[in-house]
C-alpha cells in the first residue's frame, strides 16, 4: 500500500468514527446500535459483501444484525474465523479464507475476512465480522480503524 492510499484509509476511518458517534448518541439498545453500525460500515467501506455481528449467547456465537446475504446462525467458540477471534480475543485477519482451516463459508463470494472481538470491561460480548470478495482486502489499518469503531459501539451499549 502506498502512502496516499494509507492516508485516505485513515481519513475514512476518522470520518466513520465521527459518524458512528453521532449515529449512536443517546441510544443504548444493543440491537438498534448494532443494526445501524452494520449498515454504516457496509455502505461506507469499499468491497464488502457482508458486515455484521455475532453475539455471545449460551457459550456460542449467535447471529446478530448484519448487511449482506443470509448467514449461518450459530458458531461455536473456537470454530471458523469468528469463533477463533472470540476464543483468542484477538482481531483476526484472513487474507484468503479458502486457506483458513475450519473457515465457515456463508457466502461463496467471500474471499477475505476480518473479525474484531467485542470486549466490554473484561467480558466478551461477541464479534464484528466483515467479508470481502477481494483477496487480501483487510490490513492493519482496517484492524486499527475497526477497533476504534468497535470501542465507540461498545461504550454505547448495555450488556447483561
Ligand atoms: N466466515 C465466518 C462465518 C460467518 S460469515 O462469514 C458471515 C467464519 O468462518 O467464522
Amino acid at each position: 500500500m502506498d502512502r496516499s492510499e494509507s492516508t485516505s484509509k485513515t481519513d475514512l476511518y476518522n470520518q466513520l468514527a465521527a459518524q458512528l458517534s453521532s449515529l449512536l448518541a443517546g441510544e443504548r439498545d444493543l440491537i438498534a446500535n448494532a443494526a445501524n453500525f452494520a449498515a454504516l460500515i457496509f455502505h461506507a467501506l469499499p468491497d464488502l459483501n457482508w458486515a455484521g455481528f455475532y453475539f455471545l449467547k449460551d457459550d456460542e456465537l449467535l447471529l446478530g444484525p448484519f448487511q449482506g446475504r443470509p448467514a449461518c446462525v450459530r458458531i461455536g467458540i473456537g470454530k471458523g474465523v469468528c469463533g477463533t477471534a472470540a476464543s483468542t480475543r484477538a482481531t483476526t485477519i484472513v487474507p484468503n479464507v479458502h486457506e483458513f482451516p475450519g473457515h465457515i463459508a456463508c457466502d461463496s463470494a467471500s474471499n477475505s475476512e476480518i473479525v474484531v472481538p467485542l470486549i466490554k470491561g473484561d467480558q466478551l460480548i461477541g464479534v464484528l465480522d466483515l467479508d470481502s470478495p477481494i483477496d487480501g482486502r483487510f490490513d492493519s489499518e482496517d484492524a486499527n480503524g475497526l477497533n476504534r469503531l468497535v470501542s465507540v459501539f461498545v461504550e454505547t451499549i448495555e450488556w447483561q
